[in-house]
């Protein structure tokens, strides 16, 4: 028996070494699936890059949607996809208590195109709204970023040259190039579309797992780390600077740039925000009210004041950094829509809520205090970011589908770009 346990730990702990890591997931204890037919199909064919825990754990799924989740994943044969279907759908339906979309309608219309990335399981977790018209994404669990051109649908991807670097967030220079954070690795990469070159420059310790990169007026580079640090980077001579958050224990999550040159960051660890002094360095705390805030994203208006997607609250945030006056707003889905990725055109707020079914992209005109909302078509499986085009449209992230898409924004003089 205790010889047995200790067989299992070593397993386990050879396993963890085969395994990719995870920056946001636990691999978990071993699971017992039910038993039944399909059963030895779903261990053989779904455990390849994560534990069975990822089914078991999760919010379920109808007989519609579990291929297509898979199957943006994994490609089986036909014979074996359904029968995979037949046995999650049987045993992992849709759990009840999931919040469901609340639509609101009103005067904008917006028409969403979706496409799915070429590499299956990479999982784009943010976009890029390129200055040539093209939609970028990091394809975090396959070490490579992605491009698609809106237009003629053309795709390409970019290896990079670290494997398992865990590609996050990303970023265009004045030149073109495309920056992104490498997560697992605690690397800033460098991407050269042209030829595909990477060039990477190492986080110094005892920052890890940079996180969100934003680029300011003169060309420096601002990200945020899951080690409560605050990092910016030269990208003229590639020279890194970070610093430590006054409090301890922090998660600088979404970072901007407002038009000052002076980033920007919430603290999805706890109940506040945070403003970088671009030459020094220094970062200063702004506490908001409630305790249980958990801004997680970011969007500035022309005026420079802070938008913040509040994960945990479910709720709009608005925070004045002239004043520090905070006034809060309940999103539409609820206290478990868990709002995410967010994104300003002009002084309209776009957001996601991420905990209802479907995903909804929210518009809030931030002058009326109006809410209207869409459902993604695709469900939205998760957007963990999103970014405002030239012309004020907006590109997505679906992570969970794998999938990147654009939302077009036709409708009211107020959806100007900025
Ligand atoms: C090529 C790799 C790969 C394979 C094979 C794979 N998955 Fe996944 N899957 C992923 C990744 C990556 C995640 C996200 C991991 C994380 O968040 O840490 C994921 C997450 C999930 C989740 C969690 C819900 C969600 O969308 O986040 C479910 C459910 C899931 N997979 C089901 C399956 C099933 C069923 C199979 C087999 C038919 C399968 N996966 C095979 C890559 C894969």
């Amino acid at each position: 028996m205790r010889q047995r346990a200790i067989v299992a730990v070593a397993t386990a702990a050879f396993l963890a070494l085969l395994l990719p890591a995870t920056t946001e997931g636990q691999r978990g204890q071993p699971v017992q699936l039910p038993d039944g037919p399909g059963k030895d199909m779903v261990q053989a064919a779904c455990t390849k890059c994560h534990g069975l825990n990822f089914i078991s754990n999760s919010f379920g799924f109808t007989r519609e949607e579990w291929p297509k989740l898979f199957g943006s994943m994994v490609a089986l044969p036909r014979s074996d996809a359904d029968a995979i279907t037949d046995y999650l759908a049987k045993n992992f339906p849709e759990k009840p208590n999931i919040p469901k979309a609340v639509i609101i309608p009103g005067p904008v219309t917006v028409n969403f195109r979706e496409w799915q990335a070429p590499t299956l399981g990479q999982r784009p977790h943010d976009p890029l709204a390129a200055r040539d018209g093209s939609i970028w994404w990091t394809g975090q669990y396959q070490s490579r970023l992605g491009r698609v051109d809106p237009r003629s649908g053309a795709m390409k991807e970019f290896p990079l040259d670290t494997p398992n670097s865990g590609p996050h967030g990303l970023v265009e220079d004045k030149d073109g190039n495309i920056w992104y954070t490498g997560i697992n690795v605690h690397e800033i990469g460098k991407v050269d579309p042209k030829t595909g070159a990477v060039t990477e420059y190492k986080v110094p310790e005892p920052a890890r797992n940079p996180h969100t990169p934003i680029i300011d007026q003169k060309g420096m580079l601002f990200f945020t780390t899951q080690s409560g640090h605050v990092g910016r980077l030269n990208t003229a001579t590639g020279e890194i600077r970070v610093s430590k958050t006054p409090t301890d224990g922090t998660y600088p999550y979404g970072i901007q740039v407002n038009s000052k040159g002076v980033p920007w960051y919430v603290d999805f660890r706890g109940n506040r925000v945070g403003s970088v002094d671009p030459v020094t360095m220094e970062i200063k705390e702004y506490p908001l009210p409630n305790p249980d805030a958990r801004p997680r994203r970011l969007a500035l208006t022309p005026d420079d004041v802070m938008w913040y997607a509040d994960y945990a609250r479910g709720s709009l945030g608005r925070f004045d950094p002239k004043t520090g006056q905070v006034k809060e707003w309940p999103s539409p889905g609820g206290k478990d829509s868990r709002p995410y990725g967010i994104a300003s055109v002009g002084d309209v707020i776009w957001y996601s809520e991420s905990g209802v079914k479907p995903n909804t992209l929210v518009r809030f005109d931030t002058k009326t205090e109006k809410f209207q909302t869409w459902a993604i078509p695709s469900g939205g499986h998760v957007v963990r970011n999103m970014m405002a085009t030239r012309d004020g449209n907006l590109v997505l992230a679906e992570s969970g589908i794998n999938t990147v898409a654009i939302a077009e924004v036709r409708g009211t003089r107020s959806t100007a770009a900025r």
